[in-house]
């Protein structure tokens, strides 16, 4: 069987964010998507990583992330192993190694490097301390150490295969156009009780300026993106001839909108090192003053029938009705969800596969 252009494409290298790579690196990725997204509906094999192993360490609880990269690994004829902190003795950082505190990433990197082909981790929140940033850490220092790639599963800073299924959801709704430009694309807040990172709202900013599209980032004072995100989104746009504005009022935002982003996402200014200390009652009192951030179907029609994302999952109720996730038929959930399994079986195939010799 000879394989496809994409397999080995990216051979070795890690895919922590996706502003490691150009924007016509990522529509490499999006093709290879594609492709094997119709030979998954056609039922056509794609054993291109016959005989190859994928670990995921996951911090947190999934079901999108989990089931796409495991079943993804099935499809392409490898394996993924499933590991929780506890069965690896919790990798731990270097200044968290006195007291002595289980087992150094640097150790467990390089042994599953001898065992695998590439390494997955998911860490944000509560794994991760609370202190904004140290997920990402976490992700880095593992990159640092395996000799094989290492992907990001969603840290405390970047998700960058929601975004990617996100970019890819929004063309195929437009036909695939070659980029999103003079499209209005809004990243919004909306409500949830729960504490959430950052890392979907800043991931779909970022791929979202890539392609060039007007974007606002809307939310109520106090939730501001992390400043990094926002200054390399602005250098995206300049570059892609996209734009980013900041609104503080969703309906206003939303108007004349090709795709809305409504999501929930946590003040930062509550956490470090926004903050001294992790206060979450205080966070959630504060985003407990912002529960009228949820999306209706009445809003949708006012605004004038945007296509509605989530990368999932949804807080029904709070961030958005029933109405809108059932009945809605610009509603993209479904098919970002799916998406997942499609990019991540990309980005799988162009770093772990051998290419055709
Ligand atoms: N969107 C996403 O990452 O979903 P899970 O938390 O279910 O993996």
């Amino acid at each position: 069987m000879s394989k496809p252009w994409y397999v080995g494409y990216f051979k070795g290298k890690d895919w922590l964010k996706n502003i490691d790579y150009t924007q016509e690196e990522i529509k490499k990725v999006l093709e290879a998507a594609k492709d094997l997204k119709e030979k998954f509906h056609k039922g056509i094999p794609t054993p291109y990583l016959q005989g190859k192993t994928l670990f995921m360490l996951f911090y947190n609880r999934s079901l999108r992330t989990r089931n796409s990269f495991e079943a993804g690994m099935f499809q392409l004829g490898g394996h993924a192993h499933f590991l929780s902190p506890q069965d690896v003795y919790t990798p731990t950082l270097p200044e968290d190694m006195i007291p002595y505190r289980t087992e150094a990433i640097s150790d467990v990197a390089r042994v599953l490097s001898r065992y695998g082909n590439a390494i997955a981790i998911r860490i944000y929140g509560d794994a991760a301390k609370w202190f904004i940033g140290r997920g990402h850490k976490v992700i880095s220092e593992f990159a640092k150490w395996a000799t094989i790639p290492v992907l990001n599963m969603e840290d405390d800073v970047y998700h960058p295969f929601q975004a990617l299924a996100d970019i890819m959801a929004a063309l195929e709704a437009l036909g695939w156009p070659k980029d999103l430009s003079g499209k209005k694309f809004v990243v919004s807040y909306a409500y949830s009780g729960g504490l959430k990172p950052l890392a979907v709202p800043q991931s779909v900013t970022l791929i979202a300026a890539m392609f060039g599209a007007e974007v606002v980032v809307a939310h109520p004072p106090g939730f501001e993106l992390m400043d990094d995100m926002m200054k390399k989104a602005k250098e995206l746009a300049d570059q892609y001839g996209g734009s980013i504005t900041i609104s503080h009022d969703m309906k206003e935002a939303f108007e004349g909108a090709a795709f809305v982003y409504p999501k929930a996402w946590s003040p930062r200014g509550f956490f470090p090192p926004y903050n001294k200390v992790v206060d979450k009652e205080g966070a959630k009192a504060y985003q407990n003053r912002f529960k009228n951030w949820i999306v209706t179907l009445g809003l949708l029609e006012e605004v004038g029938r945007p296509y509605y994302m989530h990368c999932g999952p949804a807080d029904r109720g709070q961030e958005v009705t029933d109405e809108v996730l059932d009945t809605y038929e610009k509603s993209l959930y479904f098919e970002e969800a799916e998406n997942r399994l499609h990019v991540q079986k990309a980005v799988m195939a162009m770093t772990m596969g051998e290419p055709e010799k």
